[in-house]
């Protein structure tokens, strides 16, 4: 079954006087339980594709529907109730709280569940055990490495058991040691079920992923290695 069906999606923004089209009629069905990597280079539209899927941004036309819902005119409130549940969240860079430690930050995403405060640290010891770090715990951000904040930071969008990870460039910030890390991380979330979309543009991190798709200048491939990177004409063999 999909969770996330986008049909003719486009966004256009305004720059200057002249509004820019930066996604063209993208079509991506994404099964619940895949992996899936988004290539591109900078420029060609993953942040603002990936900020659709999340549900931070609305499209200028097209539909999206996760998870059987349709998503069109809902409101902000609506919207980020669907972030809320449905969906976790790994960026660059960690994006963590910096006067909350490693348990608090990932305790508070169930702060708006009404969650209580006891188990809202029960699940958030957890989490943070399944990324390794139980003996962090009661670190602050600064006193972490940036692996460990990005282990953090997909401990905070796990705890929510969310339907879809997102992850926009998880290893951008990341020495390949910790990025494999994070990587080994990633397979375990996806052997256990997880639907995971990742946005690299590192081609040794989207193998990591059981697919990868390449968007350039706005379009999004979807069947194969049509779209190379660097814009090459050449075939490769
Ligand atoms: N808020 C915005 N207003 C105007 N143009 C934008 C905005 N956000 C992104 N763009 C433009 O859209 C294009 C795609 O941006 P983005 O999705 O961030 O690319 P990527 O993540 O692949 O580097 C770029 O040309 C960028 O300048
Ligand atoms: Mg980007």
């Amino acid at each position: 079954m999909a969770i996330v069906e986008l049909t003719n999606i486009c966004k256009d923004y305004q720059q200057g006087k002249e509004p820019v089209r930066v996604l063209k009629n993208v079509n991506l069905t994404v099964e619940k339980g895949e992996y899936l990597a988004i290539m591109g280079p900078s420029g060609s539209g993953k942040t603002t594709l990936m900020n659709i899927i999340g549900c931070l941004d609305v499209p200028t036309s097209g539909s999206y529907t996760l998870d059987g819902q349709d998503l069109r005119d809902l409101d902000d409130d609506a919207m980020a109730d669907v972030r809320n549940k449905h969906l976790g969240f790994v960026f660059q860079s960690f994006h963590l709280m910096p006067r909350l430690n490693a348990l608090d930050n990932v305790a508070l995403p169930l702060l708006y569940g009404g969650v209580s405060l006891k188990e809202r640290r029960e699940r958030a010891a957890e989490a943070l055990k399944a990324v390794g770090l139980e003996d962090r715990m009661d670190f602050f951000p600064n006193q972490l490495s940036g692996g460990q904040c990005q282990r953090v930071a997909i401990a905070r969008a796990m705890v929510g058991k969310p339907d879809l990870l997102l992850a926009d460039e998880p290893t951008g910030a990341l020495d390949t040691k910790a990025g494999n890390q994070i990587m080994d991380i990633f397979r375990q979330l996806s052997n256990e079920g997880m639907t995971i979309i990742m946005i690299t543009h590192e081609p040794g991190i989207a193998a990591c992923a059981d697919k990868t798709y390449h968007i350039l200048d706005g379009e999004l491939r979807t069947d194969g290695n049509l779209v190379k990177m660097g814009g090459g004409e050449d075939e490769e063999d």
